[in-house]
């Protein structure tokens, strides 16, 4: 691959891959299967190497999960929440072997657990008592969920015994058990109302729900696998989990073959084997088999990576592979424009699921299969994903059957799609003009990382572009509490809070309306970089194709996008609007007044946690002072601002480059 396609690869990737980390983590709502995010993620890994220099600052490598959402408050872990690297076959679990017996010199001895498919909570408790609780969130902060974790049964407020440490947190995961889910599912079907397709996303939302009430009645369950602190009193893993069954946790246990311990790989495999069957007959989903390092002394040895341990590894099942009859191609238009064919399925029933829809991508995926109405498809299904249809049983196929023919025109507003050279997908060029286009722009100008807006959600903004009150997102600043007090289910409340939203949003910065304002291919990290150098809206609808490109980590594609995007008349309309209407279209007089030229020059790594800054914080103090922030250390790093639990690895670089490496205050002397 050349140069400049490795860049154009990295910045594709690492944009799907922040797609699909926001739909999983924060949305709860993955698209894809967890092993094609694995593949794709280990693609850029590979990139990002051999090309460090196109490496973004926050790519999805150096992410431990998604975004920390908003209502409850954000708590910083003690302990970073990891996650662990998956393997899926016996050729992955002897290179996991390999690698870790090259660390440690001593017999090893693993634990096998059940990996829950269910959401990961940090319980920490003092002197015996149940003191937060706290979830994932991107794994440096999580939310306060401790007020819904106090309603799950199976986790005791207080501690058994007396022989507990002072202070220390255990991890586990919080999950429906499958009969719980089918009832909560019955009821809903019984109430007439949309029932839940799937158990982790339903335990994600409950534990985000902000009355403990509702929670307590769902009756989540909870197992723990981690127990953290100073100066623990084991000195292996097993003992941990034995001594936290003492103390009233819910743990796996010989009896019922739920843990194991082993000291060979074959007898891993043993493990993994019966569970692969016997997990149909647990009460609970599995989505796979974690193995530990059993002896703290060796993991300590074999340590960490940036995000998680070497000295542990989950082995993933494989996926069910099922048969269905497809009833009809439908096509969905998305925010850009660009056409999702989705295959309607004859409903079955797998793993506990009742599936219906699946995804075709495109047209060469359709064409490439030969995949019509009528055949029986086959597709994978694991958990949470949307299943994609892998094949077709072309034996069974019915003799009067015709090839698909890929739809010409947008299904929404009739006018021809296009396709672009070397684009998978067909677009509906009809960006102005086509509903599902025009009320994706808005739900993504509202959205949490755009403006953020308190009390607007996708809904309404359907609802306000179906009874013709907001067509762009300048018609939202437009609306006034009468035109909302009136729809239908509006009430006072709701109304108002919709109202005092978008004032408040008047007040966000300047990149994050950029972002919002959804010119294409500027996301997050380019709206800052023009933001930064531009300073105004102004500036940069002024700006040439040359002054765009010369612009930092501007190419091309996104040059022309914005030349093309102020090209048409009614977005000069729409941000004249907003500006009458008082949102930031230029950095604030701080941001400006903050603004130095100190750091020209000089790059940095930022790495670990801190006390006074959170590290976004950092990177952008660094940002506004003119100095770069690079992912990755090299020669050409200047300093490396390393916080508490700075990763080995990173350390490691840092002294065999001899790169010079401060502490926050330190930085703070450097300004
Ligand atoms: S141990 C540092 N044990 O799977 C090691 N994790 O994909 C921390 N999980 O983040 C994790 N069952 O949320 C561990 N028996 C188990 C687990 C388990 C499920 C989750 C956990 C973890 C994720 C990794």
């Amino acid at each position: 691959m050349t140069k400049e396609a490795s860049k154009q690869k990295i910045e594709t990737l690492s944009q799907k891959l922040r797609t699909h980390n926001y739909n999983y983590y924060v949305l709860s709502n993955p698209t894809i299967s967890d092993y094609d995010f694995d593949m794709m993620l280990e693609e850029l890994q590979q990139l990002e190497e051999q090309f460090p220099e196109f490496a973004f600052d926050d790519s999805p490598t150096k992410r431990v999960g998604g975004t920390v959402t908003k209502n409850f408050t954000t708590v910083k872990h003690k302990y970073r929440m990891l996650s662990l690297s998956n393997s899926y076959s016996i050729e992955d679990m002897v290179d996991f072997e390999t690698r870790i017996k090259k660390l440690v010199e001593n017999e090893l001895e693993y634990i096998c657990e059940l990996k829950y498919d269910g959401v990961a909570i940090g319980i920490t408790y003092k002197n015996g008592k149940l003191i937060q609780a706290v979830t994932r969130g991107d794994g440096m902060q999580g939310d306060d969920v401790t007020e819904n974790v106090k309603t799950i049964r199976s986790i005791p407020l207080q501690l058994k015994g007396n022989d507990y440490p002072d202070e220390f947190e255990i991890r586990g995961e919080i999950f429906f058990p499958k009969d719980v889910f089918n009832s909560l599912n019955k009821d809903r079907e019984e109430a007439g109302e949309d029932l839940y397709a799937n158990a982790r996303n339903t335990a994600s939302g409950t534990l985000k729900m902000q009355d403990s009430g509702i929670v307590a009645k769902r009756k989540l369950d909870c197992y723990l696998y981690f127990v953290l602190g100073e100066n623990l009193p084991f000195k292996t893993h097993y003992e941990s989990i034995e001594k936290a069954g003492e103390w009233g946790f819910k743990i796996p246990t010989e009896k019922f073959k739920s843990i194991k311990k082993c000291k060979t790989i074959d007898e891993v495999f043993e493990f993994i084997n019966y569970w692969d069957t016997e997990r149909n007959n647990l009460n609970f989903e599995i989505d796979g088999i974690v193995i530990k390092v059993n002896n703290y002394a060796r993991q300590e040895e074999i340590g960490f990576t940036a995000k998680s341990p070497k000295w542990a590894i989950a082995y993933k099942f494989k996926a069910e592979k099922v048969a269905t009859k497809l009833l009809e191609i439908t096509y969905q238009v998305g925010r850009t424009g660009a056409i999702t064919p989705v295959a309607n399925l004859k409903p079955v029933l797998l793993a506990g699921t009742t599936v219906k829809r699946a995804s075709l991508h495109n047209a060469d995926q359709i064409e490439k299969l030969d995949i019509r109405v009528n055949d029986t498809v086959f597709f994978f299904k694991g958990g949470e994903i949307i299943p994609k249809i892998v094949g077709v049983e072309a034996t069974q196929r019915d003799i009067f059957s015709e090839p698909t023919v890929y739809i010409a025109e947008c299904p929404e507003c009739q006018t021809e799609l296009v396709r672009k050279e070397g684009d998978a997908k067909h677009y509906c060029p009809n960006e102005w003009g086509c509903a599902p286009q025009i009320k994706g722009k808005m739900q993504h100008f509202i959205s949490r990382k755009a403006m953020n807006i308190d009390g607007l959600g996708e809904e309404t903004i359907d609802l306000l572009y179906e009874q013709g009150l907001a067509t762009t997102i300048a018609d939202l600043y437009a609306l006034n509490f009468e035109q909302l007090f009136e729809l239908e289910s509006f009430k006072e409340k709701k109304s108002q809070n919709i109202i005092d939203g978008l004032i408040a949003s008047k007040q966000i910065p300047f990149e994050r309306v950029l972002y919002g304002i959804g010119i294409r291919f500027v996301g997050e990290t380019v709206a800052k970089k023009l933001a930064k150098q531009f300073k105004s809206i102004d500036a940069i609808m002024k700006a040439s194709f040359e002054a765009l490109i010369a612009a930092d980590e501007i190419g091309d594609k996104i040059a022309e996008s914005i030349i093309n995007f102020f090209a048409v008349e009614s977005n000069l309309q729409l941000i004249d609007k907003l500006k009458g209407q008082g949102l930031q279209l230029t950095l604030s007089e701080e941001q400006l007044a903050n603004a130095t030229t100190k750091l020209e020059g000089l790059t940095f790594v930022v790495s670990g946690v801190f006390s006074k800054f959170s590290r976004d914080e950092l990177k952008a103090s660094i940002e506004q002072n003119g100095g770069k922030v690079s992912s990755s250390i090299s020669k050409k790093t200047s300093y490396i601002v390393a916080g508490e639990n700075m990763g080995p690895s990173k350390l490691a670089k840092a002294e065999k480059l001899e790169v010079k490496i401060i502490n926050e205050d330190q930085y703070l002397e450097l300004l």
